[in-house]
Parts: structure tokens; C-alpha cells; sequence
């Protein structure tokens, strides 16, 4: 009798540690070969993986090699920082094209940087299709839980309520109150109102190209929580979707061959005619998960401009180096140095 006690708690263990090496294998290798073989199926490749680290090892070596200007390198014409920011997306393209997979660890990423396809994306409205859980779950403490790394129906109310405090008529009010409360009234000083703001053309032409080049909102991120179809392409559960926009901002053959030059004139149209693909130009995202601050932020930028620009006049220090860095959003590394002249 006791003996066979002891043989079924040691079948019971037995189970416990095939079921457990199971759900490992499952995680590391069978789960990972099945996304990558759906969408490889479908005329999709990428760099090959390495067994349990995927491509991260690949990854740390280009960033690596990449040489980034020296650090008193002043030239501010360098406008293509993102080549040194995600070196290996960069250079994957090159390699695989507009649409490719890699792998970090288990987890693995379809890189999308095809206008058409970036489209589909934004613009598809299931609630499967989210941001991806571990960047919520390690943004957590800066974020909370709030809209920005929210998901499902969660996301859904948030957004119902707060989308409307951003629509026009409101910011107007807002600003309007917040300038009168740090600048004061119509007595003491003339803020430019909405109708001069529309009107404000070159200035709007100048924050266009700006956010072109050096927007600061950098990476699109998103995980698919149930199998979907975007287009023509299948996208498995379990894909993590990254774009970059500075990437879709800087494609010659949208923008033409004087992408990486500051030129505010090529927006004089407006955007539909700055670009052949408007839809990418996304300084503030697109479709479903669109920036709720965008009219906001557009307005704050123009009466925050305005008000300097009427007051002073400014150039760049000779102390300026210019060093965008990634650090969730685009910032100046050493800060902007500005000599500024009352005029
Ligand atoms: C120049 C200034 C700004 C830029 C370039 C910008 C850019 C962006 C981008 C690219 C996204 C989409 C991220 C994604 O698709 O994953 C986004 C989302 C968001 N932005 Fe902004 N933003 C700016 C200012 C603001 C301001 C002033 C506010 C609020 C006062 C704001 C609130 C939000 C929120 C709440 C979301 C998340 C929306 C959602 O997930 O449904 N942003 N922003």
C-alpha cells in the first residue's frame, strides 16, 4: 500500500514537470514558430531569430556599430536622428522592406512602415487590438492607468469622456483662460484669437514641418488580442505591431528627395499636397487611438509662439548641440540653448 502511495506522488510530479516543461516549450518555441510561420505563409520574412533570445542579440550589435555624431558636433542640418536611435529598424528595412517580422525573446514583432498597411491599422476599431500589455504593465508607474495605456472597454470610456474636453470650442475657451490668467487681460496685453490663430499660415507651416522632422511622439505600438485581418495581410494573436513615425516622415519616396531638409514651404497647400501619401504624415497619430491633445496642443503651440515671437527675436547659441535622444518621447539630449533679443 505504501509503496504505491509513493508511485502516484511520484506520477503526480512526473505530470507536474512534463506539464510545466509543456507550457515552457509552448512559450518559447512552439507558440513563437507558429505567429512567424502564419504571416512567413504570407510572403513575409525578416532576420532569423536565435533560440531564446530572438534577434536581441542582432539588435544590441548594430546599435553598437552605429557611430553617432561626435558629441561636439554642432551641425544643426543633421535632421536624421532616428538612423541613430533604432539603428536596427533602419537597417532591416534596407534588408526586408517596407513590412518584416523580428523577434525579442518570445515575443514576436511585425514592423509596419507601408502607408497603406499603417492605415489599416490606425483605422481598424476592434477592441482586440490594443497596446501592447507588457509596455502597459512596465509604464504603470509613471502612467497609472490611465487612457494611454488602457485597453478593451476600459480605453473605450476613457476616451468617451475625455475626447470632448479637447474638441475646438472648448480649447478655445481654455486657453483663452489660461492665457488671461498667466498674461492678463485685454487691457494689459493683445493675445492673438482663434481667427487670427487660423490665419497664422507660415507659423502654422513652421510647426508642421517641425513635428515632421522632430515630433516628438516616436514609436506606435499596439498587440493583437484576437486573430484579424488588416487588408489583404492575417495577423495572428499575439503579434506586436511597431511603426515608427519619424521613419514614415523621412520616406524619399513620399516625401521626395529633400526629406531630410527643413522646409516649412512644402506644407504652403496644406498636407493633402505636402506629401503623396497624407495619411503619413502622423505627427499625432492616426484613426482609432489619435491624440486627443492634438487640437490642443496645436493651438497652445501657436499662442505660446506668437506671444515670444511678437516680443523677441531669437537664434541658436553657439553653445547649442544639437542631439535629439529617445526618451519615450523626442528631447533635445543637452536641452535648447537660444540667444534671445527683445524687439
Ligand atoms: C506636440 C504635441 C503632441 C504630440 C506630437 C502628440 C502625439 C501623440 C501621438 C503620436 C499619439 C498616438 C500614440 C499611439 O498611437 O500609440 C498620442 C496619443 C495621445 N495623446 Fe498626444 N501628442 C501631443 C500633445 C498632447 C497633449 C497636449 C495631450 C493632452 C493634453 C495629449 C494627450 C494624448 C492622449 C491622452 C493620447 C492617447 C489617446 C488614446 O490612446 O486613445 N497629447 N499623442
Amino acid at each position: 500500500m505504501e509503496g504505491l502511495v509513493v508511485e502516484m506522488c511520484w506520477a503526480l510530479v512526473l505530470v507536474g514537470v512534463c506539464s510545466v516543461l509543456m507550457r515552457v516549450l509552448e512559450l518559447v518555441w512552439l507558440k513563437p514558430r507558429r505567429l512567424r510561420s502564419t504571416l512567413g505563409r504570407q510572403g513575409i520574412s525578416g532576420p532569423q531569430p536565435t533560440f531564446l533570445y530572438g534577434n536581441l542579440p542582432e539588435m544590441h550589435k548594430i546599435q553598437s556599430t552605429i557611430a553617432r555624431p561626435p558629441n561636439d558636433d554642432h551641425r544643426v542640418s543633421h535632421h536624421r536622428w532616428s538612423d541613430f536611435i533604432f539603428p536596427y529598424l533602419q537597417q532591416w528595412t534596407h534588408q526586408y522592406g517596407q513590412v518584416y517580422m523580428y523577434s525579442t525573446g518570445n515575443k514576436q514583432h511585425l514592423y509596419v512602415s507601408r502607408p497603406e498597411l499603417m492605415k489599416e491599422f490606425n483605422l481598424h476599431k476592434s477592441l482586440d487590438l490594443g497596446k501592447p500589455l507588457y509596455l502597459a504593465s512596465a509604464m504603470e508607474p509613471m502612467l497609472g492607468d490611465g487612457i494611454i495605456k488602457a485597453n478593451g472597454r476600459h480605453w473605450a470610456l476613457q476616451r468617451k469622456l475625455i475626447a470632448p474636453e479637447f474638441f475646438l470650442d472648448k480649447v478655445k475657451e481654455r486657453v483663452r483662460a489660461e492665457i488671461v490668467e498667466l498674461c492678463g487681460d485685454r487691457h494689459h496685453y493683445r493675445s492673438p484669437d482663434m481667427d487670427t490663430l487660423h490665419k497664422l499660415k507660415t507659423l502654422t507651416m513652421v510647426i508642421q514641418e517641425t513635428l515632421r522632422l522632430y515630433g516628438p511622439g516616436v514609436i506606435m505600438a499596439r498587440e493583437v488580442f484576437a486573430d484579424m485581418k488588416f487588408g489583404d495581410l492575417f495577423v495572428p494573436k499575439g503579434m506586436h505591431i511597431w511603426s515608427l513615425i519619424p521613419s514614415l516622415h523621412r520616406d524619399p519616396e513620399n516625401w521626395g528627395p529633400d526629406v531630410n531638409e527643413f522646409k516649412p514651404e512644402r506644407f504652403a497647400r496644406g498636407i493633402s499636397e505636402a506629401c503623396k501619401y497624407p495619411q503619413a504624415y502622423i505627427p499625432f497619430g492616426y484613426g482609432t487611438r489619435l491624440c486627443v491633445g492634438q487640437t490642443f496642443a496645436m493651438v497652445e503651440l501657436k499662442m505660446m509662439l506668437s506671444r515670444i515671437l511678437s516680443n523677441f527675436s531669437f537664434s541658436l547659441s553657439p553653445n547649442y548641440r544639437h542631439s535629439p535622444i529617445y526618451r519615450m518621447l523626442l528631447v533635445p539630449e543637452y536641452g535648447i540653448r537660444l540667444l534671445i533679443k527683445e524687439v
